[in-house]
């Protein structure tokens, strides 16, 4: 059985792609094997964060439209030999998505042994973010510590209850929340939500929090996604997401301002 996890947001540019690309690197390190789908139809990010761009010839729509197979499409990870990335179409336009492909593509890599499957789904409540959530076992939203990225994640979440094959069966998606862009200083002077008023509003438990870092830009233009970076805080913290999704138990790292003394500023221990 394979598992459909969404990565979804209520606002765009709060780290979807960035989030999507680590944990599907994540989950392949450990040993599963994985997929992952770029929903962004006409932006094509993923590919890029992955680093495959450049073997992309066959896209998402081409075999959603029946022109490729899944297998002509599906890029092999330079890295992991269980990863595996579905591009999306850059070119195309959004409507190029239906739901019965999409349902399609997704049996199908079930069938062919996939354990996970990752859906970098696009920003707001458009017809793209509906289909990427639509078949989901379960729900990673990627918010902001932000007010504006707070509450339009409150919206994605009343879809992910009322418009998913789940909610429909009457059955619950669970979801977590993943705070990304997090300065704890910024916590401090309160410019930023605290991690508990997060998960207060939203009704969500943390998966995890990832720091602001610039190694996330970084890594991405290097088409190496952050997770990969084992001494970036960035990384680890996606490390210790990917682990809480597979069930084990970590403390949260990174989440206060580190009072460095004189040595360490000096020695940056
Ligand atoms: N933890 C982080 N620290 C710093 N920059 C980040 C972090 N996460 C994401 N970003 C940056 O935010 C921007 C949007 O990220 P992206 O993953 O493309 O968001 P989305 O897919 O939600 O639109 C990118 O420039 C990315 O490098
Ligand atoms: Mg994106």
């Amino acid at each position: 059985m394979a598992e459909i996890i969404v990565v979804t947001s209520g606002k765009g540019g709060v780290g979807k792609t960035t989030s999507s690309a680590s944990i599907a690197i994540g989950l392949a390190r450990r040993g599963h094997r994985t997929a992952v789908i770029d929903f962004d139809v006409g932006l094509r990010n993923l590919d890029l964060i992955m680093g495959c761009e450049r073997r992309v010839v066959y896209d998402f729509v081409n075999v959603v439209q029946g022109e490729a197979t899944l297998k002509q499409a599906l890029i092999k990870d330079k890295r992991f030999d269980n990863l595996f990335v579905l591009a999306a179409s850059q070119t195309r336009d959004k409507d190029a998505l239906t739901k019965e492909g999409v349902e399609k593509v997704l049996k199908d890599l079930a069938a062919d042994g996939f354990e996970y499957i990752v859906c970098d789904s696009p920003a707001g409540i458009e017809k793209g973010a509906f289909l990427a959530m639509y078949f989901a076992d379960k729900a990673v939203v990627v918010v902001n510590p932000e007010v504006s990225s707070v509450r339009d994640s409150d919206r994605i979440i009343g879809l992910l209850d009322s418009k998913t094959r789940r909610a429909e069966g009457g059955e619950p998606l669970p979801a977590h929340l993943l705070l990304t862009r997090y300065s704890p200083g910024r916590v401090d002077t309160g410019e930023m939500l605290s991690i508990t008023d997060v998960e207060e509003v939203l009704g969500l438990k943390a998966l995890g929090v990832v720091p602001e870092s610039t190694d996330v830009l970084n890594a991405s233009n290097k088409g190496e996604p952050v997770i990969l970076e084992a001494e970036s805080e960035a990384g680890q913290a996606y490390e210790d997401a990917v682990a809480r999704l597979l069930g084990e138990e970590r403390p949260m790292r990174f989440t206060t301002l580190e009072k460095k003394g004189f040595f360490s500023k000096l020695f940056g221990g």
